[in-house]
């Protein structure tokens, strides 16, 4: 059965039960700052399970798109994935335990075909918050469910919640059984030796927890969910989820341009390619914050899988086409939006392998020299300073490490990374303090720019062109520099158009602190060496620009806007002055 033919008899079987069927919500939460992607089916239905009235009734059933970004790592195995559908009835103060358990029951083993004796359950077990849910079991058994396989485990297993904070209650689990042997005589559901596939849950939502405590809701709700692909794997007798048609097309696909084929890498990129695909529609779009930051990595992660492939990158905008006419029929949301599906990957796309080519070298040069000393970890430091110095995502540190036989010590990295904004807050505030109360968005903005302009002009007029002077306001910047001619409108407009290049490629802007004499010794360029103390900040722009400076300076280009040249004119004898604006 295909994965729309059983998403089409949930949502009749449940309307014939009752239940309205509502639209799904877009992955990106609606109205809710507190989640970064919708993760379950009764995210956008949380008023309603807690009393307010729904405007559909007291039944309802849909489908959700879900994205769950915990795992990201784990896909490329055999059954993780990021995006999903979650297909789910509620009961919302309506019926509860008996009548779910009989509907759930009903459609697996009449509606989908599953032989029962392919089903097992799990219930709650009783703690000291709620008791052992012999209700749940009792009906099981009166479904057709034998005792013998029917489970009790505690809240690790049966008790469902989204968070610390919300709705939630004792569940049951339905789980099939794929006929394999069992790995031990203690092979139990639990087990995740993958004989038993979870393939339902069911909810019984009548606790709120806050602060640690359970308190009873005023109404007693049912949430369910059942995970589209893997029910469409299981009916469809496939090992995998990317086995199935959702995937098969763009696997196939894959294996045929691949010069350098693996499996787990090309399950990597159908799968981040179908999540990407899905937010972009939504509304997302890659930054360096939260979920603008997990699809920048789905992106990043697929583009160094193709790489590994050695698939020619110019192929992407063909896969999102074959993916869009694979899923359309589920989605018709994504035809309308398939020219920016593939404008946003793309251009992600390339401004990932400018950062990528960076720092691989540097990366080599690292594990080459671990490996001279007979070391197989990276250690947080080092991969902290491949991302300060050349923007180098520690995750793709992991992930080259990993190939590279190497461990990578994240948690290390993690610990410095705070640190280090600690400190640049603590920094920052100071400066604040000491008198630099007007440094504002706009100011802090055209500090950077003005690294940017004198990397630009070094570009154009030399590498003997140096800043001279500067001056900055809210509302533009000044900038002198040696030079010993007018310049030209060609030249302007190539310095114009440098120092926007450079904003589009939203370049990380990082700092370091060093010895002078070292500062020096790597090339940082600097106005007036005399003046700054022994220790100082080196400010880097991507692969760009490096000086010595105070700062502060914004994270990345991306925030500049558009860069344009007012004024170019006469400063003093063989100085040139550019007045500039950011729009
Ligand atoms: N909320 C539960 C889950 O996500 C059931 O829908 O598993």
């Amino acid at each position: 059965m295909k994965a729309i033919d059983i998403r089409n008899k949930y949502l009749k079987f449940f309307e014939n039960h009752g239940h309205k069927v509502i639209p799904s919500s877009p992955l990106i939460p609606e109205n809710d700052p507190s989640v970064l992607f919708t993760t379950a089916g009764m995210q956008p239905l949380v008023p309603y399970l807690l009393g307010e009235k729904h405007p559909e009734g007291k039944r309802l059933t849909d489908y959700q798109k879900c994205l769950r970004t915990n795992d990201i790592d784990e896909v490329g195995d055999n059954r993780h994935l990021t995006y999903f559908e979650m297909l789910g009835n509620w009961s919302l103060g309506d019926y509860f335990k008996e009548e779910s358990i009989q509907m759930s029951y009903e459609f697996l083993t009449k509606e989908l075909g599953i032989p029962s004796e392919r089903i097992s359950v799990t219930c709650f077990a009783g703690d000291e918050d709620c008791p052992r849910d012999e209700i749940t079991a009792s009906c099981w058994e009166k479904a057709g469910i034998p005792k013998e396989r029917i489970y009790f485990y505690g809240k690790e297993d049966n008790w469902w919640i989204a968070g610390e904070e919300g709705p939630c209650g004792p569940d049951t689990e339905m789980f099939y059984d794929t006929g394999k042997p069992k790995c031990s005589e203690n092979c139990e559901p639990s087990c995740d030796c993958g004989k038993y596939v979870e393939i339902w849950n069911n909810v019984f939502m009548e606790y709120y927890k806050k602060d640690g405590k359970y308190t009873k809701l005023e109404q007693r709700n049912v949430d369910t969910g059942l995970g589209l692909e893997r029910m469409a794997m299981l009916l469809q007798g496939k090992q995998t989820p990317f086995d199935t048609e959702l995937f098969s097309p763009v696997m196939e696909k894959l294996q045929s341009l691949a010069k350098n084929d693996d499996i787990a890498s090309r399950r990597i990129v159908a799968e981040h390619l179908r999540a990407s695909m899905m937010i972009i529609c939504d509304g997302g779009r890659p930054s360096n914050l939260d979920r603008g930051y997990i699809l920048r990595r789905l992106i990043r992660r697929m583009t160094r899988h193709l790489n590994k492939l050695q698939i020619d990158l110019n192929e992407l905008p063909n896969l999102i086409d074959l993916n869009i006419d694979t899923l359309h029929e589920m989605y018709p949301e994504l035809e309308s939006h398939r020219q920016e599906i593939k404008d946003v990957i793309v251009t992600e796309k390339d401004k990932f392998m400018k950062t990528l080519n960076n720092g691989e070298r540097e990366f080599n040069k690292v594990i080459n020299k671990l490996k001279n000393q007979g070391i197989n970890k990276i250690d947080g430091k080092t991969i902290f300073n491949l991302y300060e110095t050349y923007g180098f995502p520690p995750e793709v540190t992991k992930d080259l490490a990993t190939e590279n036989g190497f461990e990578a010590d994240l948690s290390k990295f993690d610990e410095l990374f705070k640190e280090h904004q600690e400190k640049s807050r603590m920094g920052s505030d100071q400066k604040f303090k000491g008198g630099l109360a007007e440094q504002n968005e706009k100011t802090i903005a055209y500090h950077t720019a003005t690294h940017l302009l004198n990397a630009a002009l070094k570009k154009v007029i030399g590498e003997n062109s140096h800043q001279r002077g500067s001056n900055i306001t809210t509302e533009r910047m000044r900038f002198d520099f040696n030079c010993d001619h007018k310049l030209t409108p060609e030249e302007k407009q190539k310095v114009e158009d440098l120092v926007n290049e450079w904003i589009k490629e939203d370049l990380p802007v990082t700092v370091e602190t060093m010895k002078k004499e070292d500062a020096l010794k790597s090339g940082a360029e600097c106005m007036f060496i005399e003046k700054y103390p022994d220790e100082v900040t080196v400010y880097t722009i991507g692969d760009v620009s490096k000086e010595l400076c105070g700062g502060p300076h914004v994270k990345h280009t991306g925030e500049l806007g558009h860069f344009k040249i007012v004024k170019e004119e006469a400063s003093s004898q063989g100085v040139r002055r550019i007045k500039a604006i950011l729009e």
